[in-house]
């Protein structure tokens, strides 16, 4: 059986964050989910995060499958795993993984290629490792003149000579379990910064005689953690990077990838145009042939086939094939646009159903309404749902007509193939084929100026 600890005890001082590290985002998704999601893609079973310093915002992330064990206080990635001591006593006849929450961009693959180097060594102890340029802050292998592993000096016990070693530790180790006990009851904190190093139990394991290995991977950018703003926004752009051209290949069109940031669980289909500034998240899925952008926002929303959508934010709703959206369109939680429905600028839509065909081309509000097929709104019509205590729907039938500046009070119903005059308040329902006027008649005063004088006389 596969299992893992990750540690996300740190509180990423360098970070400067108010929250703990691993919950600082890369492409929107906290650091230490993808590595959950490596984690599990790489097939582990059982899975305990170490956590510490605002335990509760990590918890709170966390899914209810997954174990913790708190580190209190944070003495070093060594302590940190000796509170999973129980966790890993259970588990001592397996092959534990054990890896940092601030890596974000280990994948499946290198894990499970690392497992598979293990187990063919019958290691005691492989960790991944990879040549990078820049050294500063790593974990250092040292290897003897042989090539034959020695230890991991960290960057800041590390002598000037050490220092230009340039493979890095990544963070992430297979360990056997009664090994690994071993290991963690002769960790001790002897180094510059007085922590408990879990790097200490390769020369541990070594010294006991036992089979230790390092997986050196070929790119190098998948042990890369951040530890700071600069180290994050350098991941943000890889994973930013890759995950573009997997769609690239795929089949979806992005002329020019400037400010196009897109989650790592969208799906999207070919021969949809994706355009600058266009950021697409959580469990988005999109059809082919749309063309999305530019400067929109998706989030965890369904988009079919043909539509578009300009300068639009969508929030948790489902757009239906050949919606015509923008620009400047906000459609927000549960909402559905069905088939074909157009829904032009200014123009906000929240918990509502608007049916196919049915349009709403400028300056409107619908809120908390179930709208039929083929309904026209006119500009500026507004669904009042709220009475200031208290939210009311408003139901539209197929083939109503709203004219101009309209305000309908919730709650209240307009029957099939209805009219309402423009600039009309509607507080009771209206019956179909109906027309309803709701406002005050005009008056024309003749000659009324003359008395009055001009509101500005021209010298
Ligand atoms: C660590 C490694 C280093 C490696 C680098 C790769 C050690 C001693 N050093 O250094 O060899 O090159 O990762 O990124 O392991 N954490 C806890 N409790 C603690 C301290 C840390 O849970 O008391 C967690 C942090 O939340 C983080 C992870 O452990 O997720 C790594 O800690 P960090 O301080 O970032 O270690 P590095 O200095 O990056
Ligand atoms: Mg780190």
């Amino acid at each position: 059986m596969k299992c893992a600890v990750i540690l996300a005890g740190g509180k990423g001082t360098r970070m400067k964050a108010d929250c703990p590290k691993v919950m600082c985002n890369v492409l929107f998704k906290p650091m230490i989910g993808h590595v959950i999601d490596a984690v599990k893609e790489a097939g582990a079973q059982d899975i305990c995060v170490i956590t510490g310093y605002k335990h509760e915002e990590v918890e709170a992330y966390l899914d209810a499958d997954i174990k913790t064990a708190l580190q209190e206080p944070q003495l070093g990635t060594g302590h940190a795993v000796m509170q999973a001591t129980q966790f890993i006593t259970a588990h001592k006849e397996d092959e534990i993984l054990i890896l940092n929450g601030d890596g974000p961009l280990m994948d499946a693959q290198t894990i499970n290629k690392a497992y598979a180097y293990h187990k063919e060594n019958n290691n005691s102890i492989t960790l991944i490792s990879a040549m990078v340029d820049d050294t500063d802050g790593i974990g250092h292998i040292k290897r003897d003149e042989n090539g034959t592993l020695l230890r991991i000096v960290e960057h800041k016990d590390a002598t000037e000579e050490e220092k230009k070693i340039n493979e890095s530790n990544a963070g992430c180790y297979w360990f056997n379990g009664a090994d690994l006990l071993y290991a963690l009851s002769n960790i001790t904190n002897n180094n510059v910064q007085n922590e408990y190093y879990l790097t200490d139990s390769l020369e541990i394991l070594i010294n006991a005689g036992k089979n230790a290995g390092a997986y050196v991977v070929e790119n190098s950018e998948v042990v890369l953690g951040a530890n700071d703003r600069k180290q994050l926004n350098e991941l943000n752009n890889i994973m930013r990077r890759n995950i573009n051209t997997k769609l690239m290949l795929d089949g979806v069109d992005i002329p020019c990838t400037d400010g196009v940031m897109i989650g790592k669980d969208v799906k999207i289909g070919n021969s949809t145009v994706i355009l600058p500034n266009t950021i697409i998240l959580g469990d988005t899925v999109i059809g082919s042939g749309c063309t999305i952008g530019p400067n929109t926002y998706i989030d965890n929303s369904e988009i079919g086939n043909g539509v578009t959508l300009d300068n639009c934010k969508i929030l948790d709703s489902t757009v239906e094939d050949d919606v015509d959206a923008g620009p400047f369109v906000k459609v927000r939680a549960d909402s559905t646009l069905k088939k074909g429905v157009h829904i032009g600028n200014f123009v906000e839509v929240k918990n509502s159903v608007i049916g196919e065909g049915s349009k709403s081309a400028h300056l409107t509000y619908i809120g908390d309404s179930d709208v039929g097929s083929d309904v026209n709104f006119g500009c500026g019509t507004v669904t009042c749902n709220y009475d200031g205590k208290n939210k009311f729907r408003c139901k539209i039938g197929n083939g109503a007509f709203i004219g101009c500046n309209t305000n309908l009070i919730a709650p209240v119903e307009v029957g099939d193939k209805a009219y309402i005059a423009a600039g009309s308040t509607i507080t009771d329902s209206i019956p179909s084929n109906a027309l309803s006027i709701a406002r005050a008649r005009q008056v024309i005063k003749e000659g009324w100026v003359d008395i009055k004088k001009p509101y500005k006389e021209k010298k």
